[in-house]
């Protein structure tokens, strides 16, 4: 079921089933430096998440394995301080925060690599970049408030306090990344998708991890339609935003294999299933500049007389954007 693809009862299990899905994908090709790389991470996530909560359950049969290393180093890992915290969240947003969370995704199912995969909509230089002015909200948005954005619309949740500790320590790990060189972006895949096409390509290339009907497999990788996936209001909803994510990241296991075509030909047929709405979509690029690949019907769009796209099927909002 999608709906436990992620779900899982405690933050030190959340993080056991990274670092299994490490060990698989890494015995897949990536080759042994990233599997070095991958396994002392997901330990030090581990040790992270469990050591930083007083209130962290344990799970002795997924854990055993990991235990012993960990009681040592927890001491050394907590003083490591709020960058530290922050990454656990971002990691496993639902399970520390199930009343924000909208969907199985987490921060890190997006912002691959914990946020410094170039091709992933990496964090690298972020920080310095806010506040920014943002055509899709119209105003000039801190860091925070675009952080409450992916929250509303890629996790399908539910906006946090901008002044709170959770908000805080999340910034608090964006800012070690934000010394690092920002990276050009991809030239976008902007073809036009042909979805029977994308149908075919979605069975062979993607069925396999993220299932036969978008619902994700447990502990492998979560869903991309569906209840359990991000909102129609989210950028990854957009055609040449999945398409150019698909093209370089997608399959998980052999990057950079599809074509332009094939990766626009997907992206058109996964963003034609139905997925959570967006409650005040409408009222995004309130100039009236909205992307000619958004997914619906801006107020904005419709008075300045530009072409409307065709209408999204959408699922039932489960958690309100705005508290
Ligand atoms: C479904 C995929 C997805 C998930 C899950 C997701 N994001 Fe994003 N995020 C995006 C996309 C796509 C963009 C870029 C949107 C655009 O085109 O402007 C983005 C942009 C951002 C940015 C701006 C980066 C910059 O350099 O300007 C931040 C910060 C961010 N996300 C944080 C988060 C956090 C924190 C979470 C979890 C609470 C999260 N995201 C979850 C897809 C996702
Ligand atoms: C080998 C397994 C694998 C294959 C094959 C694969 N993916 Fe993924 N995919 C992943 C993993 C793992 C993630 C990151 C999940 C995480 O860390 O939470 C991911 C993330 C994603 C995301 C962002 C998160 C989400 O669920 O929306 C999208 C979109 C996506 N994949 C689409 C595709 C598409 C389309 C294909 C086929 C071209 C594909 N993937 C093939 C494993 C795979």
């Amino acid at each position: 079921m999608a709906a436990d693809a992620h779900r899982v009862g405690s933050h030190c299990r959340i993080t056991f089933d990274d670092f299994a899905f490490s060990m698989r994908t890494a015995r897949g090709g990536s080759g042994i430096r990233s599997l070095r790389a991958t396994l002392g991470f997901a330990l030090w996530v581990i040790v992270a998440a469990c050591g930083s909560r007083s209130d962290a359950v344990r799970d002795d049969t997924t854990r055993a394995g990991v235990d012993a290393g960990a009681t040592d180093d927890t001491a050394a890992v907590a003083t490591a301080g709020n960058a530290v915290r922050g990454l656990a969240l971002l990691n496993a947003f639902r399970d520390s925060l199930p009343a924000h969370s909208g969907n199985a995704l987490r921060c890190t199912s997006c912002h691959l690599d914990n946020g410094t995969r170039e091709s992933a909509l990496p964090w690298l230089g972020t920080l310095s970049r806010y506040p920014q002015y943002r055509a899709r909200p119209g105003i000039d948005e801190s860091i925070e408030r675009r952080i409450n954005e992916c929250i509303a619309r890629s996790l399908a949740g539910k906006m946090i306090a901008e002044d709170g500790q959770d908000m805080h320590v999340m910034v608090a790990y964006m800012a070690t990344l934000n010394d690092r060189a920002r990276p050009a972006p991809h030239v976008p895949v902007k073809l036009a998708g042909r979805v029977a096409e994308g149908e075919g390509a979605y069975a062979a290339q993607c069925a396999r991890c993220h299932g036969a009907n978008g619902e994700g497999v447990v502990a492998v990788a979560p869903a991309v339609w569906g209840a359990e996936s991000y909102s129609v209001g989210a950028g990854m909803a957009r055609q040449f935003t999945l398409a150019t994510f698909l093209r370089h990241n997608m399959p998980y296991d052999r990057t950079d294999t599809l074509t332009d075509q094939e990766a626009a030909d997907i992206a058109a047929y996964v963003l034609t299933q139905p997925r959570q709405d967006h409650p005040g979509k409408e009222r995004d690029w309130p100039k009236g500049d909205a992307p000619e690949d958004v997914a619906y019907t801006t107020t904005a769009a419709e008075t300045a007389g530009l072409p409307l796209p065709a209408p999204r099927p959408l699922l039932p909002r489960r958690v309100q954007p705005v508290p």
